[in-house]
């Protein structure tokens, strides 16, 4: 395991579309793994984006304990509130985002067995920011204030 180094704007990465993950062995079982450990050291949520591999994975740090989602999906998305956000990859800016409160995913798991899991609060909050990452979306474009 290591801590990789995270990408910040404006590199022109964290604005492309991710791709869908095909394969789910070693590569992507030390990739998930590295995202932990730096995730850990920074955040309570990372994209596989912001550490440069265009792959459609994110980690979040829920109140459960760590989530690992491949090829992540929403299936729902409810409820309503505007909150304070800042990411890895945009240092020194904080902003008001508008976001669901309650949304379940679909998703694989990194041998790539699929399930379906509800997020509520500050998770469903994360679980949004994470996949916006996959679609090359910062917080910074969903700003209210
Ligand atoms: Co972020």
């Amino acid at each position: 395991m290591a801590k990789l180094n995270i990408i910040k704007e404006p590199n022109e990465i964290l604005r492309k579309r991710s791709k869908e993950v095909t394969e789910f062995g070693a590569r992507l079982h030390q990739l998930l793994d590295d995202m932990r450990d730096t995730m850990h050291a920074a955040g309570i949520g990372i994209a596989a984006v912001q550490v440069g591999i265009l792959y459609r994975a994110c980690l979040v740090d829920t109140e459960g304990g760590i989530v690992e989602l491949v090829n992540p999906a929403i299936l729902k998305a409810t409820g309503e509130k505007v909150g304070d956000e800042c990411c890895l990859s945009v240092e020194g800016r904080r902003g008001d985002v508008k976001r669901t409160t309650h949304v379940t995913v679909r998703a694989q798991d990194r041998n790539g067995k699929f399930f379906e899991r509800e997020f509520t609060s500050r998770d469903a909050v994360c679980v949004c920011h994470e996949i916006d990452h996959l679609d090359g979306v910062l917080f910074t474009d969903k700003v209210v204030n």
